[in-house]
């Protein structure tokens, strides 16, 4: 498995398949094997990258706030590292949030992009104070309050009979600080509807048509923001949409990607 450094830190990265690059961001508290169901099928037609954000999976951690922003240095810093000069990009809620902290830096460098129940707004005093209280009970219970609390909610009720294990295990891997890092990063994150309104590539909005935590309110606020987006519903999923249904989620990317990432390096 790869890594690289930036920051001064070594942070983790999965490069499988070949072909056209998709850089994908995983959704929190999860890690790359948020995307493991991605990889059978498209990385015969694409070449994915997928990173342990820093502060989760086996990439390390610099402070106790991970801003957006830094996650998206980290990000492009990949794609240098890679000698990419663009890529077609796509997040996962969190993810998402870092996508749209790379347009604010780089838009350029973002050939197509895929925001996946995830949206574009800040958060309210309300949800501020809430994200600084979880931090502070991850940090004192550990992961398993985070995997307690959040599984209800990422999942469908049909996911949460049936993937609950591997969704509770993929959380159970990252350490707490890194989650309590992003909470509170994701806390201080400005609304973007501003940078998504100046992206003037191609976009897609996906979302489960049971995301319980950024519903299909949300996705059509984002969507709206974009110049020119799909927005497609994911069927019989949650807020981990690529996870719950990948039938659905993976051709849905793969219609949208085709043409689109001819010249994306
Ligand atoms: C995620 O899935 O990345 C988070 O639920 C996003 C959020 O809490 O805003």
């Amino acid at each position: 498995m790869p890594f690289y450094t930036n920051r001064g830190l070594s942070l983790r990265y999965l490069d499988e398949g070949s072909g056209p690059t998709l850089l994908m961001l995983h959704p929190f508290p999860l890690n790359a094997a948020a995307f493991s169901p991605q990889l059978g099928q498209l990385a015969r037609k694409y070449r994915m990258l997928i990173p342990d954000l820093s502060g989760f999976g086996s990439s390390e951690l610099e402070s106790d706030i991970t801003e957006m922003d830094v996650l998206a240095e980290d990000a492009l810093a990949l794609l240098d590292k890679l000698h990419l000069e663009r890529s077609a990009i796509l997040g996962v809620s969190m993810g998402g949030y870092v996508c749209m902290a790379l347009l604010r830096k780089a838009p350029d460098r973002c050939s197509a992009l895929v925001l996946c129940d995830t949206q574009p707004f800040a958060d309210d005093p309300e949800a501020k104070t809430k994200r600084e209280e979880n931090a502070q009970k991850t940090l004192a219970e550990g992961m398993p309050f985070l995997a307690r609390t959040m599984i209800g909610k990422l999942l469908s009720a049909n996911a949460l009979i049936k993937l609950p294990q591997e969704v509770t295990q993929i959380i159970l891997q990252n350490p707490k600080e890194g989650a309590a890092a992003a909470l509170r990063g994701m806390a201080r994150r400005p609304d973007s509807r501003d940078v998504l309104a100046k992206y003037a590539g191609p976009s897609m909005v996906l979302v489960g048509d049971q995301d319980a935590i950024t519903p299909l309110d949300k996705a059509q606020a984002l969507s709206a923001s974009l110049s020119s987006s799909r927005l497609v519903q994911i069927p019989k999923a949650g807020h981990l949409a690529n996870f719950e249904n990948p039938t659905v989620f993976n051709a849905e990317l793969d219609h949208f990607l085709t043409g689109r990432t001819a010249n994306a390096g």
